[in-house]
């Protein structure tokens, strides 16, 4: 599927850019994390793992890393350049990964999967109560009976102590062949605009990017600005259950030895099964 679906607002200058993208948020070890999702599948779900659905995949690290290992893999994000950098990197390794450009709270996969997920907090991105119902009856319908859906949000001191609106700026560096992409990232680039009954916040992101070639040096500054819902674990829960979708357990971190209460949680991580 190529057709584009229409956008709910997000940051789409930022994420069109998925080379850009990748190189700024390729710090993550992808293959332990997916590790961590292949175990929580083991742990709480029944039944074999053999296919894989990344939500809000981005260039779809986690996707690729499944095709790697055997698995029947989808990414679906709202982005076409996403989607295709994450087609375009699983050919390149022999691999296949289904893209689908649509909407996370608006589809329908051909067959169901065996195991979802949603990383990096990118279910924020559902800034309405509507679109989180909607979200999990699509992923309810994606999952067969048994099947797990794992999501990886903020944590919820992060909301209570106002430390997620904290800027975050880094920069990294990566090589593709003779190109040469580094990345600097702001992430609230300004004080987010806190909208305390809806609860959402406005933040505004910058990154600047020296794009070197063999033709020589090009830069880019792209900015811009999304909504963001905080999600609360309890609304997380109450959404799962409405679809069929059981809490199993609430972990801290992508590790199964980090619970939420450890003084390691950093992250919401939840995982649900789908009972029936
Ligand atoms: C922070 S990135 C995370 C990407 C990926 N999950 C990762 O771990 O790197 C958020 C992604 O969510 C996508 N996105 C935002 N709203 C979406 C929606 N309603 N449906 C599908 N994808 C969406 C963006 O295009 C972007 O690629």
């Amino acid at each position: 599927m190529t057709s584009s679906p229409p956008r709910p607002p997000g940051h789409h200058a930022y994420y069109d850019d998925a080379h850009a993208y990748d190189v700024a948020f390729g710090y993550r070890d992808v293959d332990v994390e997916l590790e961590f999702l292949l175990a929580a599948a083991r742990r709480h779900g029944t039944g074999a793992t053999t296919s894989f659905l990344e939500l809000a995949s981005g260039p779809g690290y986690h996707a690729g890393a499944a095709a790697r290992r055997g698995l029947r893999s989808v990414a679906l994000d709202l982005s076409a350049p996403m989607i295709e950098r994450a087609r375009a990197r699983a050919a390149r390794e022999g691999v296949i990964v289904e893209g689908l450009v649509a909407n996370m709270a608006d589809f329908r996969l051909s067959q169901p999967v065996d195991l979802a997920c949603n990383l990096l907090t990118s279910i924020s991105y559902l800034t309405s109560t509507k679109a989180l119902h909607e979200h999990f009856a699509c992923v309810a319908r994606a999952l067969r009976p048994g099947g797990v859906y794992v999501v990886e949000n903020n944590h919820p001191d992060d909301f209570w102590t106002r430390a997620h609106f904290e800027p975050s700026r880094w920069t990294m560096t990566a090589t593709e062949g003779d190109r040469t992409l580094e990345v600097f990232t702001s992430w609230i680039d300004e004080p987010p605009v806190i909208h305390l009954v809806a609860q959402t916040y406005t933040v505004k992101a910058r990154t600047e990017v020296t794009d070197t070639t063999p033709a020589g040096v090009a830069r880019r500054t792209l900015i811009d600005h999304a909504t963001l819902r905080m999600i609360w674990p309890q609304e997380l829960v109450a959404h799962a259950h409405a679809h069929g979708l059981a809490l199993a357990r609430f972990y801290g971190a992508l590790d199964l030895d980090v619970a939420i209460e450890d003084a390691r949680a950093w992250r919401t991580v939840a995982v649900f099964v789908k009972t029936s």
